[in-house]
């Protein structure tokens, strides 16, 4: 059921327009508009969805319409820190606390003082940090690393993650009272797949955007276009319909875009997706491990794919099929739609899965222009997981 768009409250479309958030489906409104009713009340939100729904829209949007928007906000991604340096980072530390720690440090809870916070990926907050976010939600005391005078702090605290907290309270990796206290208030972000129409809406405003920015001719969808996007499982959500779009706003400019050269974006016919049973945060280490291995071999695999066709073509005097550069061959869809499982390569590979491994984490890399961030969320693995191969692969 669609919502009638003069029946969405206008905070609701006051939000939308100030973040750019677009989008009609009911489930998408009602996410904004407890935001919106929450944003006043000084409880902890959290925000949980599959990785690429927008979850990151929630945390501005309670600070914007609480009484705390004139003080800061602070968004700290909590996998992306290493382990050693958290506590540090959030809550500060003394001078000569470790090595290194030439000077006194002020931590995020500090600087934001009076204003929000905002803890992404906060599943991946070591057991030691959560001890201390417990305490600060609980009292607003903090110590700072290496000190013993207690501190005090007026924070709003909202966490976002896409994995299965209560599965992670289970295993013992995260706090069950910490997770509780975080959860005050949960909303929920639904994924792209449930939201109807707005898939097209998302197509266009996508389409318009990088039509402005690349300035090129837009692109447009015809009706088999239309249907496949619905259908499709948009393992990725937002972010990987705006990859794509953005894919074929490049490489297609001005073309009716048809349902077979949106098929060729997606992941290969033959990929055969698993319906996730859990959410991914339930795994365990290893998991994740075989996880970034299938992603990568299934990397691999279209890279190859790519390399075949283009020596094909290169070898026909008229090409008859268009070429994707091998460099954008480079969509890994996100692990909990379920693993990816490729079609056998047609040749051996001589190389080990270390070497594979290795290979394309230097590639992503090396298309990322060195930022790690942008490398991780391409390979689906946390930032810490990445900065731990870089280390073990030597590849600084
Ligand atoms: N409704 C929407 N309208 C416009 N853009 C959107 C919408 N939802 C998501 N996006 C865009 O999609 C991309 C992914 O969104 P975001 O980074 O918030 O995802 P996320 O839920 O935080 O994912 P993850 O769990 O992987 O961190 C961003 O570029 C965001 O601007
Ligand atoms: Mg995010």
């Amino acid at each position: 059921m669609e919502i009638n768009i003069t029946d969405i409250p206008q905070d609701v479309q006051q939000a939308k327009m100030r973040f750019g958030i677009v989008g009609n489906a009911p489930a998408l409104i009602a996410a904004i508009s407890r935001a919106i009713q929450v944003a006043p009340i000084d409880l902890s939100v959290l925000i949980t969805g599959e990785s690429g729904t927008g979850k990151e829209f929630f945390p501005k949007i309670i600070h914007a319409f609480s009484a705390r928007k004139h003080s800061k906000y602070i968004a700290v991604n909590c996998g992306a820190i290493p382990e050693g340096t958290i506590d540090s980072e959030l809550f500060g530390h003394e001078k000569g606390a470790f090595t290194g720690a030439v000077a006194a440090r002020k931590g995020y809870f500090e600087e934001a003082d009076g204003g929000t916070i905002f803890l992404d990926e906060v599943a991946e907050l070591p057991l030691t940090t959560q001890a201390r976010l417990l305490r600060v939600l609980e009292s607003g005391e903090f110590l700072k690393v290496g000190s013993s005078t207690v501190q005090k702090t007026n924070i709003r605290v909202v966490a976002a993650t896409n994995v299965d907290m209560l599965k992670a309270v289970e295993e013992g990796r995260f706090r069950e009272d910490l997770y509780y206290r975080l959860s005050t208030v949960h909303i929920s972000i639904p994924p792209l797949r449930d939201r109807g129409a707005d898939i097209t809406l998302l197509a266009r405003k996508f389409a318009a955007d990088f039509a402005e920015k690349y300035r090129m001719p837009q692109i447009s969808f015809d009706e088999s276009a239309r249907e496949l996007a619905l259908r499709y499982r948009w393992p990725g959500n937002v972010r990987q319909l705006k990859n794509i779009t953005e894919q074929l706003a490049l490489f297609n400019a001005g073309d009716v875009v048809t349902g077979q050269l949106l098929g060729s974006f997606l992941p290969p016919s033959g990929t055969v997706y698993t319906p996730a049973v859990s959410a991914p945060s339930a795994r365990h280490d290893y998991e994740r491990e075989r996880e970034l291995l299938f992603n990568m071999i299934f990397r691999m695999q279209s890279e190859i794919d790519a390399l075949r066709s283009e020596i094909r073509s290169a070898s026909q005097p008229v090409h008859t099929e268009p070429v994707m550069p091998t460099s954008l061959v480079r969509y890994a869809p996100p692990a909990e739609a379920g693993l990816i499982v490729p079609a056998a390569p047609a040749e051996a590979h001589p190389a080990t899965l270390e070497e594979t491994e290795k290979e394309t984490i230097r590639r992503s890399l090396e298309n990322n222009g060195g930022r790690r961030k942008a490398t991780a969320r391409e390979l689906n693995i946390s930032e810490r997981t990445l900065y731990r191969k870089i280390k073990e692969y030597g590849l600084e």
